[in-house]
């Protein structure tokens, strides 16, 4: 078995908070399913890569779909990089249902594990502050609890 080279857990945390609501809503269900895949067995990864599938296709159909009816500027990269994770989220789907393999679907993990927190931080964010600029006239504000004292377990 290939070593995980990102041991650490894959969970929600107040550093993934971009201020626009429906991308934080989505992007919380991104890291929870990617995180259940992470350290579900080989029985139960088939089921959740399919509903990560299909969460998969809902997120960037939606970022997509804000984009294009908003005419937002430079969106062919942030477009371009939902179409390619997809299709290597099918590809990988079809080697796993066809010879039962996990090993590419736990490769696949730890890159959607690696990849989120950039496309996160440099195009989910200018989206997000797209989005709000143009719901609500300005920067989304985002407040974090200090993650430090939280990681401690000192907010209770
Ligand atoms: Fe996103
Ligand atoms: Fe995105």
């Amino acid at each position: 078995m290939t070593p995980d080279p990102q041991p650490h857990d894959f969970t929600w945390s107040d550093s993934f908070v971009l201020g626009y609501a429906p991308m934080d809503e989505v992007h919380e269900e991104f890291v929870g399913i990617v995180g259940a895949m992470k350290s579900a067995s080989d029985a139960e990864l088939p089921a959740l890569l399919d509903a990560f599938a299909r969460h998969a296709a809902e997120h960037f159909a939606t970022e997509d779909g804000w984009m294009t009816q908003t005419d937002f500027p430079a969106r062919d990269c942030h477009i371009g990089e939902h179409a390619a994770v997809l299709a290597s989220v099918h590809a990988v789907r079809g080697r796993l249902a066809q010879d039962g393999d996990c090993e590419p679907a736990r490769r696949l993990v730890a890159h959607l594990q690696a990849w989120f927190p950039g496309h996160a931080d440099y195009l989910d964010s200018a989206l997000s502050h797209w989005m709000c600029k143009l719901r609500w006239g300005g920067k989304p504000v985002v407040i974090r609890r200090n993650l430090a004292t939280a990681a401690a377990g000192a907010c209770n």
